[in-house]
């Protein structure tokens, strides 16, 4: 299993916080905020990872992360010239995944208690997400179900949601993924969309939805960001006392 983090945009939302450095470098408590999504990696077993940045701020990804060493994993870099999607992620990365399975972790996305390890080390082929119960699923893929619970599909920030089911960012797919991700067109808002890549498997019969317990914070809006450092600080006071 390879692991890719998808570090790049232009997170417009959080200006003037990122009119010189990227989102993902910026503090969640005591930490670059893409320490976390590394170590939700690692920790699920995953030590071959790409991380995807944009151009203006490779640099920095750089200095600060090196070769992954220091995080017992070996990291690769790629260089995404525009914003174009998230699936745009597996064709950036179509050489490193090569015929392996592979899972993107969003660089703004914070897990703990994740318990990801265990889902991740059994999967085998298809494609696998993680839908989590929240107060704001029009922010987010949210999760339709029939009555017997089955998923009938995934709907991308839908304005009256079907559920309150938002897919996290942590995705796991087989290497089909890459001629997938090539033959979607890209949606109204000009990019090339996981949830349509996620619809394309679950057409298939192949996609499996597992529901998500532990902390999900998605850190790119200064409410979340703050809440979730918060949370991170609370952790650590917790664990000194
Ligand atoms: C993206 C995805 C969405 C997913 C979310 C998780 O949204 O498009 O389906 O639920 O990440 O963080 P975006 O961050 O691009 O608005």
């Amino acid at each position: 299993m390879k692991g890719i983090i998808l570090a790049g945009g232009s997170a417009t939302r959080l200006r003037p916080l990122t009119k010189i450095t990227s989102k993902q470098l910026l503090p969640v408590y005591d930490q670059p905020m893409i320490y976390y999504p590394i170590q939700t990696l690692v920790s699920s077993g995953i030590t071959d990872i790409l991380i995807i940045i944009s151009p203006q701020y490779s640099g920095q990804f750089l200095n600060l992360l090196g070769s992954g060493k220091e995080f017992g994993a070996r990291f690769s870099y790629a260089i995404q010239e525009e914003p174009k999607g998230l699936a745009d992620a597996f064709i950036v990365g179509e050489d490193f995944i090569d015929n392996d399975n592979v899972t993107m972790i969003l660089g703004d996305n914070i897990f703990d208690n994740h318990g990801f390890a265990k889902e991740i080390k059994s999967f085998k082929s298809g494609a696998m997400v993680f839908a989590k119960k929240v107060t704001d699923p029009e922010r987010f893929g949210v999760v339709e179900f029939d009555e017997e619970g089955k998923v009938l599909s995934i709907v991308e920030k839908p304005k009256e949601s079907k559920s309150d089911y938002a897919v996290v960012g942590l995705y796991t797919y087989d290497s089909r993924v890459i001629k997938y991700a090539k033959s979607l067109k890209p949606s109204a808002r000009g990019e090339i969309e996981i949830t349509d890549l996620n619809n394309l498997f679950l057409k298939k019969g192949e996609l499996k939805v597992n529901l998500f317990e532990g902390l999900w914070a998605d850190a790119g809006t200064f409410d979340s960001l703050l809440e979730v450092s918060n949370y991170m600080a609370n952790k650590a006071l917790n664990a000194k006392k």
